[in-house]
């Protein structure tokens, strides 16, 4: 069994340049299926997921290679609409083929990604939305079988989900007449999406706003797209360095991406600035509690960086409430922070964190991807050797964690 194995309570220093964001990358293979043609794909991080993605690509027909970070799409050979359920269950945000599919081939036929480790991850959004353009869905035994091209209108969605969002824009862009969706999701990502979606030739604005239009059916050609960086595994960086002290720059990060975690490592008693593309946190003595951290959907705190923050107020003065609003199931690292020493009150939706001097080595095991992130920030502010183990779900978003880490000064082995 693959471990880290990690000696902890060393500063870090040092910069760390950041790699592409597992968020974009997923929507944006997705995306590549929309031009019967050649997709060029830069900056895209080596991870469990975006070989799944590739997985599912090459099912349907692509002709998809990759030499270091770039991946090339060629998908004018797609010849099949359906994703078997075993491509399915890699990847949860495998449901994002669904508009891209749709949008392609007018049809697509693929199973119900069901329930994840975070707690249930319905699609009912997704689903609502289509059916409301005119795509007829049929559910039965967990496959879900999709017909027809998405006819424009104005759609709102009662929660800005990332997803949906998405799929929407994929499935829309291949309709006919125009899109509007309300209150769409914000995030970084999803402008990553419409910034491809363009070099394709598609016509779509407003995202990054709450309001996305597409107006459907442009005649579409070859694109090239950098995939913009990730600022979850920015987040991850920071809340080691304020967890055991010392000065980090994240070099290729938007600092506006990043505004609530610096904003909260601030108040705790670290320094941040943030110009141009490059993130800097200096924390030089332990940090204290700050006001409840309440996650929401962007710009608000991330949901994705809870867990590695949680890991770094384990190691502070006085208490912090964690309060988490998007998903049910998102305090799993809280027992095997325990063993590290940590100090946490799980109470449905919220955690309370009692900061605690010193942390020390444990054996701990990861259970879903930035569960498992936040237990090597634990470890790497612990006293002493701790070995993580789970290693399958950090897998699944860090391509050069041990590196990274291993370039501001940290021990860790895998
Ligand atoms: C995306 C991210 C994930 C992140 C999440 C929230 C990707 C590949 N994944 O996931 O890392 O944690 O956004 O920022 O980009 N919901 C419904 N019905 C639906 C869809 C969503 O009830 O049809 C609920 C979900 O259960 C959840 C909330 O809406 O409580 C937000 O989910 P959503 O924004 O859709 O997350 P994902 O797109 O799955």
């Amino acid at each position: 069994m693959e471990r880290l194995c990690v000696r902890g309570g060393r500063p870090l220093l040092g910069s760390v340049q950041i790699q592409g964001a597992k968020n974009s990358v997923l929507p944006i293979l997705a995306a590549t299926l929309l031009n019967a043609g050649v997709s060029v794909i830069h900056n895209c991080p080596a991870l469990s997921d975006v070989d799944a993605a590739i997985a599912i690509l090459r099912h349907l027909g692509c002709a998809v290679t990759r030499t270091g970070t770039t991946i090339t799409v060629d998908a004018a050979t797609v010849s099949r609409t359906d994703i078997p359920d075993p491509l399915m269950r890699e990847m949860r945000s495998s449901v994002i083929f669904l508009g891209a599919i749709l949008a392609r081939c007018g049809e697509a036929k693929l199973s119900y990604p069901g329930g994840c480790e975070l707690g249930p991850r319905p699609i009912d959004l997704h689903l609502d939305a289509l059916r409301a353009m005119g795509v007829e869905v049929e559910e039965r035994g967990g496959t879900l079988h999709c017909r027809g091209i998405v006819t424009g209108r104005v759609h709102s969605l009662s929660i800005p989900s990332v997803g949906a969002t998405e799929n929407i824009m994929l499935a829309a862009c291949g309709g006919k007449g125009t899109t509007v969706i309300c209150n769409a999701a914000r995030e970084p990502e999803i402008v990553d999406l419409q910034q491809f979606l363009r070099s394709l030739g598609a016509e779509i604005t407003g995202a990054g706003s709450s309001t996305v239009v597409i107006r459907g059916g442009k005649p579409l050609h070859d694109g090239e797209h950098t995939v913009i960086s990730d600022r979850i595994v920015g987040a991850t960086y920071l809340s080691a360095c304020a967890a055991c002290g010392g000065e980090v720059e994240l070099l290729g990060v938007d600092p506006r991406w990043l505004l609530p975690i610096t904003e909260t490592f601030r108040k705790g008693g670290c320094q941040v600035t943030g110009e141009g593309n490059r993130v800097t946190l200096r924390c030089t003595e332990p940090l204290r509690s700050v006001p409840p951290i309440r996650t929401a959907p962007y710009p608000g705190f991330p949901t994705d960086a809870q867990p590695m923050v949680m890991a770094a107020f384990c190691k502070s003065r006085g208490v912090t409430l964690f309060v988490e609003t998007i998903f049910e199931n998102r305090y799993r690292q809280a027992a095997e922070l325990a063993r590290l020493g940590a100090e946490i009150r799980v109470e449905g939706r919220v955690a309370i964190v009692e900061g605690k001097k010193l942390l020390h080595g444990a054996a701990v095991e990861a259970a879903d991807l930035r569960g498992g992130a936040a237990l090597v920030v634990g470890a790497l502010a612990a006293e002493g050797e701790s070995v993580v183990t789970g290693l399958r779900h950090i897998d699944r978003g860090y391509a050069s964690l041990v590196e990274d880490l291993g370039q501001l000064g940290a021990s860790i082995n895998r």
